[in-house]
């Protein structure tokens, strides 16, 4: 009888689903996802939603229906239409997920005025103008990348993600924080290395926070207090308190002034931005956490897909302190450049998830109208592996970027877009390329890298969470010495 209830009490919500919400229905797509937002979330369960959205788009088209108000699309012109900067769709409620300290970054803002206003309180900071030219940022970055390299024993295996995690949260709480204040985590046993190591596992949790985020947050304190080894789930609010102390200290540092960091930069300028932000010292706090925070494992996963490079690299001048430069690695190592794209083109280390909500009066995309209100994101994957762009999408061809005519190669290029689109645009780019260059660049300078047998297929699997870990969280490689004869 209780079966029969329950099982009757569905199709009922499903009927209803279809008569109140089916306002989609002209829209391509599976028909369980057009009445219930259950079937996209098995897919959320299982960490393959970017995966399944691209399987629907090659069965249903480039305009997709994906849940009752949500919709995806998969081609540039809709993509420009959507996050261009004169557009202003605005952002969804998902990225009411990202507040800090109760507060909106620039990254969780959703109103346009006021997003304009943060940005241009911090975009100069991360300019690659800035990044690239100022000596002490290069320096850093070098020195880092040098410690990781001294925890590689030749011969023996190493967790590169995990090493490359540290590595991009040192350089990051050295920008954000200034030189005395950043973590040195690396080559230290510390508690943010803890941290970080947590916040991967909390990866997996994300669906559910997202679905019942008010439950998620009362158990996750209970079962802390029950379970040392349910610790992790606590990792965004142990997170957030360090950086409110790290902050602290550094504001009270004599040097602050003079440490040429975001806090700084933030701080000196809040008052004469405009329009004028309402702001708070807690928004400040806000923003600084969200850097560490989009900065940290972005980088991570994009290394860590980055195993294939060296006879260009040999051809760079080496300088009096035996490196080589920014300059040199990012305008003459053609072939770095190119198995980076690929790897931002197979592996974009985001969420997928940029969504935004159809303006006033609804718009049409492809000819198909949608209704004011309805959810829409670009389907990344679908942008990156289509095959008139890309043939062979599935498979890592650098090659791809080398050879061929000079209008297919900016048509690839303008299809690339794994830091976003428009007026939205990651602001970290310069950032994560200078990161993610120098380090490989020594790297592979040095060794020639193998996958070992802990990282499968199935381990590196690329998942569905909000910085689209490997399944395994962990790649680990063995690193062999190249021999000077053996270098080509
Ligand atoms: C490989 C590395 C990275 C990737 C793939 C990446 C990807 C993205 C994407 C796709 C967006 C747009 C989200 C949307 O439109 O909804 C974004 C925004 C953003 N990213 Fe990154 N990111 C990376 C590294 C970084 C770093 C190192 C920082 C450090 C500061 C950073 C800071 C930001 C910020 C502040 C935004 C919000 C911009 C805005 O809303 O105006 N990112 N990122």
């Amino acid at each position: 009888m209780w079966y029969f209830y329950n099982y009757s009490s569905q199709i009922a919500i499903l009927a209803m689903g279809m008569v109140i919400s089916w306002h989609l229905r002209h829209v391509p797509g599976p028909l369980l996802s057009k009445i219930t937002k259950m079937h996209l979330a098995m897919y959320d369960f299982s960490y393959s939603r970017n995966d399944q959205i691209l399987e629907w788009h090659h069965q249903y088209g480039p305009i997709i229906c994906i849940a009752p108000n949500e919709v995806s699309v998969a081609t540039l012109e809709a993509t420009k239409e959507i996050y261009s900067a004169t557009q202003r769709w605005p952002k969804s409620n998902y990225f009411d997920n990202f507040k800090g300290y109760n507060r909106r970054s620039i990254f969780a803002t959703k109103s346009h005025e006021e997003h304009r206003a943060k940005r241009k309180l911090t975009s100069k900071f991360y300019q690659a103008s800035n990044i690239y030219t100022v000596p002490a940022i290069e320096q850093h970055i070098q020195e880092r990348s040098q410690t990781v390299l001294r925890q590689i024993r030749p011969g023996t295996q190493v967790d590169i993600y995990s090493l490359t995690d540290c590595y991009a949260l040192d350089i990051i709480t050295f920008l954000v924080l200034g030189p005395h204040h950043c973590t040195q985590s690396v080559e230290n046993v510390c508690l943010e290395r803890q941290i970080l190591m947590d916040l991967k596992h909390l990866q997996f949790v994300g669906p559910l926070r997202l679905r019942c985020p008010i439950f998620c947050d009362y158990a996750s304190k209970l079962l802390d207090t029950l379970s040392p080894g349910l610790a992790y789930l606590q990792a965004e609010d142990r997170l957030a308190s360090w950086c409110q102390q790290r902050i602290s200290a550094a504001m009270k540092d004599p040097d602050f002034d003079n440490s040429r960091s975001l806090l700084q930069h933030i701080l000196a300028n809040l008052q004469n931005v405009r329009p004028k932000l309402s702001t708070d010292h807690l928004y400040v706090e806000a923003e600084i956490l969200d850097n560490i925070n989009a900065a940290e494992a972005t980088v991570a996963v994009t290394a860590t897909y980055l195993q294939k490079i060296r006879k260009e690299l040999n051809a760079l001048a080496v300088q009096e302190n035996g490196l080589i430069s920014f300059a040199d690695v990012n305008s003459q190592v053609p072939s770095l450049e190119a198995c980076l794209r690929e790897v931002y083109r197979l592996h974009p280390a985001s969420s997928g998830r940029s969504e935004r909500l159809v303006p006033k009066g609804g718009r049409t995309l492809s000819n198909i109208y949608l209704p004011e209100g309805t959810i829409v994101t670009n389907s990344v994957a679908a942008l990156h592996r289509d095959e008139n762009i890309f043939p062979n999408p599935d498979h890592f061809l650098p090659e791809r970027w080398l050879e061929g005519d000079e209008e297919m190669l900016n048509r690839r290029l303008n299809q690339l877009i794994p830091f976003g689109y428009g007026g939205r645009v990651c602001l970290g780019k310069a950032l994560a390329t200078i990161e993610i260059k120098l380090l490989i660049a020594g790297l592979y300078r040095k060794y020639k890298t193998v996958m070992t047998e802990s990282s499968t297929h199935a381990s590196m699997r690329q998942c569905s969470t909000h910085d689209a870990v490997p399944w395994g969280l962990q790649c680990v490689i063995e690193c062999q010495l190249v021999d000077d004869d053996q270098q080509e």
